[in-house]
């Protein structure tokens, strides 16, 4: 199937009933009165669920989550046009906005319309490719922490590293580093509460994400009020932050003009007369970030890491053309050698391929709306599962394909993934 913009997503025109589909004629499972398709879906591992669907039923169809009605669109060229049509005619989801919202000061990724735009100008202020730059030194030093403690790890004596654990923890300093400056170090101290509240806050939005019932509007359970108590210490401890970037760009008010990363760039932002930008926003935006660049990263390098394990050939090309440009240093100088690793950068674009972090987005509109010939009623989910339905190697790009040692076309990648 393929769609255009125009066809993807359009008002419902006068006089088309009959030209589209309805969305209660899609198929799709059958379910029971109220609490619909809720236990057909796997609630842990929702978008594999949603996968096994779109296999069943068709790149098209629908269920119902308890009240929550989903359309499920699995055509990459309708995902797409969807994708572009927002923010003007979709919003990224009630649900998902009021979820974030409950556990925290709001961000770019709790914004709609207006308030989108307002906090989106913020977030690309500060998540700017010289900020980038200029974070790299320090990038350097925390993966370097991360060499280190592997390489002791080496020693006949030393267990074996917790992959998944320092990995996590890496990502984690990593993204408190750059969205608020801070040097939080949980990979060589686990004792360190910040991460375990954020943790917690995490998992608590995980969890209302995959509930069928929000039912801490009424009441809360013990993890909720565990929760909220870490949403405050956070805020505490981000307010302190902000302090922090605020005296340090007193200090040297040449980084306000060149901030050396995302807070104090907000702050900068936030202390320009008429900014329209409060405190609040950049606590908000400061914690979205570390929302939006934790998991994402740490997931993909832990898949990274599991498929070059099952892929020697693969694996070794890729320590080849990194051992070439660096020699003996064990991490890049600056970004500007990223440009010279183009095997490494055809393997991180197939394991997001493959192990996509983000494995569905969703939109929601406020107006009956057609979706690839399909009338979609207002406030049904439009959920977008964004990896392909078969999940098959792909040659490699033809600039790689030429290049020596590249034997990425004849080593195969896994065929099909039914682990996450
Ligand atoms: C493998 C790594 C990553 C993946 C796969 C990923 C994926 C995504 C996806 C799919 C969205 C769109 C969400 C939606 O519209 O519903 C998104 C948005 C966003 N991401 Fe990432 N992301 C990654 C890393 C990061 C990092 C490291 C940061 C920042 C430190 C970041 C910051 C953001 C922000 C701020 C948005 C919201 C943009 C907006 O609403 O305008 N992401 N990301």
């Amino acid at each position: 199937m393929t769609a255009t913009t125009s066809q993807a997503s359009a008002p419902v025109p006068a006089g088309a009933a009959a030209a589209v589909r309805d969305y209660l004629d899609l198929p799709g499972p059958r379910g029971w009165p109220v609490l619909g398709n809720i236990g057909q879906f796997d609630r842990r591992s929702f978008h594999l669920s949603v996968e096994a669907g779109v296999a069943q039923w068709g790149p098209m169809f629908r269920f119902r989550y308890g009240r929550m009605r989903v359309m499920v669109v699995s055509d990459p060229a309708l995902t797409h046009a969807l994708l572009k049509d927002r923010p003007q005619n979709w919003l990224r989801g009630t649900r998902l906005s009021k979820l974030l919202s409950s556990l925290g000061p709001r961000g770019v990724f709790s914004a709609e319309g207006d308030d989108w735009r307002r906090q989106r100008k913020l977030v690309t202020r500060g998540l700017n490719p010289e900020v980038i730059r200029k974070f790299h030194p320090q990038l350097a030093e925390l993966c370097l922490r991360l060499v280190r403690r592997w390489s002791q790890a080496d020693a006949a004596t030393a267990p074996a590293p917790d992959l998944m654990r320092d990995i996590k923890a890496l990502t984690l300093d990593v993204t408190v580093a750059l969205a608020m400056g801070e040097d939080v170090n949980t990979l060589e101290h686990a004792d360190n509460p910040l991460p375990m509240d954020i943790h917690r806050l995490f998992e608590r939005i995980g969890a209302r994400l995959r509930s069928p019932v929000p039912y801490w509007r009424w009441f809360k359970l013990a993890p909720d009020r565990q929760a909220d108590a870490a949403v405050a210490r956070v805020q505490t401890a981000v307010g302190g932050f902000v302090d922090r970037a605020r005296a340090r760009l007193q200090a040297q008010p040449a980084l306000r003009e060149r901030p050396g990363n995302l807070m104090e760039a907000f702050v900068a932002a936030r202390d320009e007369a008429d900014s329209g930008v409060s405190d609040t926003d950049v606590i908000g935006n400061a914690m979205t970030m570390v929302f939006a660049g934790e998991d994402t990263t740490s997931s993909t390098l832990c898949w990274a890491v599991y498929l070059l394990a099952q892929h020697p050939a693969v694996a070794a090309t890729l320590a080849a053309e990194v051992d070439a440009l660096l020699g003996e240093q064990r991490v890049p100088p600056d970004t500007a050698c990223l440009e010279h690793l183009p095997y490494t950068e055809a393997v991180v674009h197939e394991v997001l391929r493959l192990k996509p972090a983000a494995p569905m987005m969703a939109l929601e509109s406020t107006q009956e709306r057609i979706v690839g010939g399909v009338r979609v009623p207002a406030g049904v989910l439009v959920m977008m599962p964004m990896r392909e339905r078969r999940c098959a190697p792909r040659p490699l790009p033809r600039r790689l394909s030429s290049a020596p040692n590249a034997g990425w076309a004849s080593s195969t990648w896994p065929a099909t993934h039914s682990a996450g």
